[in-house]
């Protein structure tokens, strides 16, 4: 792995710009979040209303949460002099919501208003959040309109999905995503890059739990944190990401393939399934490594156990270690090590046992490090005998160096989408 080099800590979003498109749908209260949201993230956020949206939210709002002047018309001096401005230095332009209409205009390249002159002008990334009723969705001018969207001019659309519609108007897909899945959206076309943007990556995280009874189980306090910072961070990257989970009361992070396990044996089948196709396995689960023998269907009744219930355990597959004969040629694979001592030492073991490149190993008894809480103290160790400690962080943090670390051995040439 390559030496120490200074942390890139930098999110996608922080200084960039993004032209945030806001057409005439009831949705369009919701583009007030996302321009807030955006902008607490570091981005620099202009918006552009159609005429049809300024019935539904005053410019005023978005001025409010961007601190920017917001544009509505290609015929007042201020629009025809910043549109083009606008579409050359954008890192982005998202359209949120994008009505029917707007993907009709949209899809003929049509130039008669701000917003679709500007998308002509553009060589940005565009990023379109369509909602509207569930039957102007499916109607076929729209399915047409929107796979030409797609498909020839490379937009990328991000939902509808089921959900409740404006009053009355039932639940069909129609609903715009939700603001906070409109930001990673946003933050990973605006993040993409190669390697990551070619790349299958498969992450495991959580604990497992090893029923006893029917209600009862053996398992540990991981949250599920680490591996899902490291799950969304590769996604933001531009990969496709597959999570194997333990239970955790974590939300699926936006865009990863969730696989939600309960045992070591289910997390090991899922894992064999997916790692085959996987350029990187990450392995940041708390996988018990025994599990109860015989575990009784039933509740275990006290009655019935008397005054000790004595428990015999049994070794569980290792999955990092299994899945060493699956992982292709030329993957690399992350492991991490969570010791009480002796902690370099022991992290290297299984680092050569367990055929990981590098391993992450932290120190069960530091404070703010391990399970449960939302910092780190990590030191990375590599094949080459490269140590390297890093001070406490957020374990989003801790996600970015270890990406960083890995980047320069990951392949850098097979196919795939960049979004
Ligand atoms: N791991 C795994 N399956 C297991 C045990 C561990 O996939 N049954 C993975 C973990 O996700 C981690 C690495 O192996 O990436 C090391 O985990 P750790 O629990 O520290 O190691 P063990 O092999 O279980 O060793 P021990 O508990 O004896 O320290």
């Amino acid at each position: 792995m390559a030496g120490p080099r200074a942390l890139s800590l930098r999110p996608p979003w922080e200084g960039r710009k993004v032209v945030l498109g806001v057409t005439g749908g009831i949705a369009a209260y919701k583009a007030v979040q996302v321009a807030r949201d955006l902008t607490r993230l570091g981005a620099l956020v202009d918006v552009v209303l159609t005429r049809s949206a300024e019935e539904f939210v005053r410019p005023l709002s978005f001025e409010g949460v961007t601190g920017r002047s917001v544009l509505t018309s290609l015929w007042s001096a201020e629009g025809s002099a910043r549109h083009l401005t606008l579409a050359g230095e954008a890192d982005l332009v998202l359209v949120a919501p994008a009505t029917a209409d707007f993907l009709a205009r949209a899809s003929q390249g049509r130039g008669d208003d701000l917003l679709t002159t500007l998308l002509l002008a553009t060589r940005a990334p565009v990023l379109l959040a369509p909602a509207m009723n569930d039957r102007m969705w499916s109607h076929p001018q729209t399915v047409r309109n929107a796979h030409h969207c797609r498909e020839v001019l490379g937009y990328r659309l991000v939902g509808p999905r089921d959900g409740p519609l404006a009053a009355g108007e039932g639940a069909g897909p129609g609903r715009m995503l939700e603001p906070d899945e409109l930001v990673e959206w946003s933050g990973r076309l605006l993040g993409a890059v190669s390697p990551w943007s070619s790349i299958q990556v498969l992450v495991t995280a959580g604990p497992t739990r090893e029923p006893l009874d029917a209600v009862r189980y053996v398992g540990n306090r991981s949250s599920g944190r680490m591996g899902f910072a490291v799950a969304r961070e590769a996604w933001l990257r531009g990969s496709e990401v597959t999570l194997v989970t333990g239970p955790s009361a974590l939300p699926d992070p936006v865009g990863v393939t969730v696989r939600r396990v309960e045992t070591a044996r289910e997390m090991r089948d899922a894992v064999m399934e997916v790692a085959p196709r996987a350029n990187l396995s990450v392995f940041a689960a708390a996988v018990a490594d025994f599990r109860p023998q015989d575990p009784s269907r039933e509740k275990q009744k006290r009655k019935d156990t008397g005054s000790e219930w004595a428990i015999r355990l049994v070794e569980n597959p290792d999955v990092a270690g299994e899945s060493r004969s699956v992982r292709p040629p030329g993957s690399v694979a992350v492991g991490f090590a969570l010791e009480t001592g002796e902690l370099i030492s022991r992290a290297r073991e299984k680092l050569e046992a367990k055929g990981f490149d590098l391993i992450v190993a932290n120190d069960a008894g530091e404070e703010g490090a391990g399970f449960d809480v939302t910092t780190n103290r990590v030191t990375l160790l590599d094949r080459e005998g490269g140590a390297e400690a890093l001070p406490l962080m957020g374990k989003e943090e801790v996600a970015r160096v270890i990406l960083d670390r890995v980047e320069s051995h990951l392949p850098s040439t097979s196919n795939g989408d960049d979004s």
